[in-house]
């Protein structure tokens, strides 16, 4: 009977994997989607790892004192843990850092999804007052003047450090960001005791009871979908209306991925809700009411077990092979 409903619950899992890979066919993450890192001297190979290093190198900012990993961190699943990042002087930023876990299989970037391209998005961060207030033509010059880089840009692109070289590089890095080892990950390929029974039930409740599929479905436990979950009636954050000033796009984000959840908070794109178990509690309530809120966004009840259960399952998607993973930092 037991093994009947965790069957039932397998091919459920299976059909919304395939329900998204009908839709958008993002990458599938797995083995496939790896660069080819094994052939070192690959022009792959140069491209990463000069990405990498300038992920990591304060040069990109004005006065040279942060670098993207200062706002996404490894073992935070490159994120920050603060409310809203910091930028260079002190300068807060108005937003949460999100997770770059899969970011490859984005097809959208930041939090109301305006940027197309994760090569573009390199740029953001470089020209933003309150990030590294910078610009990118002296970023790409302090970048030649570095022997090193320079040699890497011409094994990886057999050219000299263009713009291109610099966003391609970053974005080439970000594309190995991949997390695919979790707990919840063993359970799908079959190893049924990766989760215990409490996860068991949470993850029940996430994908057949609550409508939380609705919206976080898919390998990466979103299709990117833009709406609004509720958070208030009134939103300091114009989001994605900020592009488009149209007032149907007020407050609207893209739906964040759940991977390595738990070691992302706080949570939401403002970071004002700091634990998982008061996201739920959140969306227990059904939020406020939003013009475009979400129809699914709808009141709800859970025993604390329950609770404690659904929590216990987002924990099941945090893949420690990922956080440390030595090939995602610049020292070894
Ligand atoms: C001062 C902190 C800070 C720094 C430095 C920073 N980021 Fe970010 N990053 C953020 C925040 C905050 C957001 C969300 C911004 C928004 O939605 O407007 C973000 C968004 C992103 C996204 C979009 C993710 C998604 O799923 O939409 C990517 C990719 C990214 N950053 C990569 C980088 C790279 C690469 C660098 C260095 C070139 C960098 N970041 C530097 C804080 C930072
Ligand atoms: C109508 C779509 C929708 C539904 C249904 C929904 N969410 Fe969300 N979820 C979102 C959006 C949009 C955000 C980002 C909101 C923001 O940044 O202000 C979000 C954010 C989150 C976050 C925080 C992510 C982060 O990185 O900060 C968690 C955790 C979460 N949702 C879990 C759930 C769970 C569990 C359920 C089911 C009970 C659920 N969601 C149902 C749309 C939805």
């Amino acid at each position: 009977m037991k093994a009947v409903v965790y069957f039932g619950f397998f091919v459920g899992v299976a059909l919304l994997l395939m329900r998204c890979g009908s839709a958008a066919m993002s990458e599938p993450i797995g083995a496939t989607n790896r660069p080819l890192m094994s052939e070192v001297d690959s022009t792959e190979f140069y491209r990463v790892k000069l990405g990498k290093h300038l992920f990591y190198d304060p040069i990109l900012s004005r006065d040279s004192t942060i670098s993207c990993a200062t706002c996404h961190v490894q073992e935070l699943a490159f994120t920050d843990g603060l409310p809203k990042s910091v930028g260079i002087r002190n300068r807060m930023v108005t937003r949460n850092s999100p997770t770059l876990t899969n970011v490859g299989n984005r097809t959208m970037f930041l939090l109301d999804g305006v940027n197309p391209s994760l090569e573009s998005q390199v740029g953001v961060p470089i020209q933003e007052h309150n990030e590294f207030d910078f610009h990118v033509l002296l970023v790409i010059d302090r970048i030649a003047n570095n022997p090193t880089y320079a040699g890497w840009a011409r094994k990886g692109y057999n050219s000299e450090v263009t713009e291109f070289v610099l966003k391609n590089s970053i974005a080439s890095f970000e594309r190995t960001l991949i997390s695919d080892n979790s707990p919840y990950d063993k359970f799908i390929d079959g190893n049924y005791a990766a989760l215990d029974n409490g996860q068991k039930k949470g993850m029940e409740l996430f994908f057949e009871t609550l409508n939380c599929t609705e919206c976080h479905s898919g390998p990466d436990f979103t299709e990117e979908r833009l709406t609004n979950n509720g958070l208030y009636e009134v939103y300091a954050d114009s989001g994605r209306m900020r592009l488009t000033e149209t007032e149907a796009d007020r407050a609207i984000f893209k739906v964040p991925t759940l991977r390595n959840i738990a070691v992302t908070g706080p949570y939401m794109h403002d970071g004002s809700i700091e634990t998982l178990e008061e996201v739920i509690k959140h969306y227990e309530s059904g939020g406020h009411p939003h013009p475009g809120k979400g129809k699914e966004i709808v009141p709800f009840e859970l025993t604390s077990e329950e609770r404690s259960n659904l929590v216990r399952f987002l924990e099941a998607l945090t893949d420690n092979d990922f956080l440390t993973n030595p090939a995602f930092r610049v020292d070894y």
